[in-house]
């Protein structure tokens, strides 16, 4: 196969092959450039760059981690698949996978290194200065001279980190502007891109504030962590926040038990920044069967989280779409299942784990143990009526979060059933509340208190 040389002033590159690579964000060609180190840099290019001016360009830091495995502990994987998904919608851009970047050039082993120091404190940056590492190591010498190989001579980069365009300006490559690629926020990212944004400098990296969405559409990362609430670490739970939209009479579903759509989009894009902010977003098996919820992100930028689903006997119909392959589903059952139908759920990759009922189907607190002993630090609740209420019962809220819409239903399904409070002065008193309007409905947080 023959192969070109290109001069980056300091090293040559040399193709090795160019292929057809069809994937699930369209079809790009696959270049694959080796450098004199022996390592290999593979760019995909979308469409004819032309005379390669006002080029759509991502030059993507490998991450073992994120991008192949999926970890929340960074946005690397949203990133990527944002930018391919971009680039693609163009018909025309490129995407460098600039390998050696792991950890922000210090290596995998030293980024997993890294995260231990993490683990106890450190954030992402004194972390590495803990190890006596660099920061930031990364050279975009090599990355920059694979674009000049492919003849782009001016991009819009999509990325928001500043060094980057630095980087790509230093190595001969004008820079005409950024393209954002922000990431909603999880409990688990959350400091790691407020810290990225304090000391490093990256515009934005969470996307819109609450205050700020105008139209989900145009606000493809949406930074919740104020709705959030301060993530309170229990030993033998996640932390718990419920969240539904109601009616203005406090209504979930009509009297039919019909729900969509109680809030409009704007509420419902918050429902899903909710989602990807936390480990887990959990359902009973009721919701399953009337809504058919998939219970994934899908109104914003983010990852999907665990779905769960409460089901003393498994009644959860095989079609439902929580069982779809998009993201990962737990079913939490009882003794009073059928072995055969949990075999047949573990088939198709559903994580069924059978805990102790009580009265009112599962007991709450074994699931929440062992969803916290599963790595379920934060979990969203999104109802339906009966699992809010036994939520509160069991009294294991942190946070609610409440779409009020402006609508008067009458009979309907209430949010919260009996809790056996006869007294005004019996009720659950909640404290801290936030408040924002979106659209026509206005949403609600308050914190729960724990002492009660
Ligand atoms: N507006 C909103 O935000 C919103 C959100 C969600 C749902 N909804 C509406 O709510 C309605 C469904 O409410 P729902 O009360 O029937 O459904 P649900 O609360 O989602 O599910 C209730 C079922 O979950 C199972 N379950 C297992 N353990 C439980 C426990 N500890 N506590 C409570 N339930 C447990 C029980 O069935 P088994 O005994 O068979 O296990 C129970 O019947 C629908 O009309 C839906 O549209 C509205």
């Amino acid at each position: 196969m023959g192969s070109v040389d290109a001069d980056d002033g300091s090293s040559v590159l040399r193709e090795m092959v160019r292929v057809a690579l069809p994937t699930s964000f369209g079809l790009f060609e696959a270049r694959a450039f080796e450098h004199p180190s022996g390592r290999v840099y593979v760019a995909l290019v979308a469409g004819e760059i032309g005379d390669g001016h006002h080029v759509l360009a991502r030059l993507h830091s490998e991450c073992l981690t994120g991008d192949v495995f999926g970890s929340l502990r960074c946005d690397c994987r949203i990133q990527l698949h944002q930018a391919l998904r971009a680039i693609s919608a163009e018909r025309r851009g490129v995407l460098v996978y600039v390998t050696g970047h792991e950890g922000r050039g210090i290596g995998l082993v030293n980024k997993l290194l890294a995260y231990v120091e993490q683990d106890n404190g450190a954030d992402t940056i004194d972390a590495n200065l803990q190890l006596g590492l660099p920061v930031d190591a990364r050279d975009y010498g090599p990355a920059t001279a694979v674009l000049g190989c492919l003849g782009v001579q001016s991009v819009r980069l999509l990325t928001n980190n500043p060094r980057k365009v630095d980087g790509l300006r230093s190595a001969g490559i004008d820079v005409l502007t950024t393209v954002a690629l922000a990431t909603t926020p999880s409990s688990r990212t959350s400091a790691y891109l407020q810290t990225k944004e304090r000391r490093l400098g990256h515009v934005r990296p969470t996307g819109a504030q609450l205050a700020e969405l105008d139209d989900p559409a145009i606000a493809p990362a949406l930074d919740v962590t104020a709705l959030l609430g301060k993530l309170r670490r229990h030993p033998d739970r996640p932390y718990v926040v419920l969240k539904y939209a109601q009616s203005l009479d406090g209504r979930i579903a009509t009297s039919t038990g019909d729900a969509k759509w109680i809030s409009g989009d704007h509420e419902r894009a918050v429902s899903h920044a909710l989602r990807a902010a936390c480990d887990g977003v959990l359902v009973g098996v009721g919701t399953v069967i009337r809504d058919d919820p998939q219970l994934t992100v899908r109104m914003v930028a983010g990852a999907s989280p665990m779905r769960i689903v409460l089901d003393t006997t498994l009644r959860l119909p095989d079609a439902a779409r929580v069982l779809e392959p998009e993201a990962a589903t737990t079913v939490i059952t009882t003794d009073r299942s059928s072995a055969a139908r949990r075999a047949a759920l573990r088939r198709r990759g559903v994580r069924v784990d059978v805990v102790r009922g009580d009265r009112t189907g599962i007991d709450l607190h074994a699931a929440l143990e062992l969803l916290r002993a599963t790595g379920t630090t934060s979990l969203l609740v999104e109802g339906g009526s009966k699992v809010l209420t036994s939520m509160f019962a069991a009294r294991v809220v942190d946070r609610v979060v409440v779409g009020v819409a402006p609508l008067v239903i009458g009979d309907g399904t209430q949010a919260i059933g009996s809790l056996g409070v006869t007294s005004v002065a019996g009720a659950i008193r909640l404290e801290n509340r936030s408040m924002y309007p979106l659209d026509g409905d206005l949403l609600l947080a308050w914190d729960v208190p724990q002492d009660r």
